[in-house]
């Protein structure tokens, strides 16, 4: 598994998602609650940016039809999405954020 730095800490904003790409993988980077997820950025319902959307706790809203996914599993908490959305292994070392997509695709 390898990780690439995506960020730097001090540039994630508490509850503001920001949208990367890896290895041409859309990741959005959440900071929430004092940790730093990395989930993917396509809604798995329809194609649509989920880093657009809005974090409370610890869940993602996709803004297009409402579907909210947890951070940490990727799983939507309600219709219409009923699939999950893959999630990401973040590692923080200082201020450097790295995520590893190479696990999941
Ligand atoms: S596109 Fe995300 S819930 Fe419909």
């Amino acid at each position: 598994m390898s990780f690439v730095r995506v960020c730097g800490l001090s540039e994630l904003t508490e509850d503001t998602p920001k949208r990367v790409e890896l290895d041409g993988t859309p990741v959005s980077v959440v900071r929430t609650e004092g940790e730093v997820f990395a989930i993917h950025d396509i809604c798995s319902h329809a194609n649509v940016s989920l880093s657009e959307g809005e974090v409370e706790d610890c869940q993602i809203e996709c803004w297009l039809h409402g579907s909210s996914f947890d951070l940490r599993t990727g799983k939507p908490s309600g219709l219409p999405a009923t699939r999950p959305v893959p999630v990401y292994p973040v590692k923080i070392e200082g201020d450097d954020v790295l995520v590893s997509v190479t696990q999941e695709s």
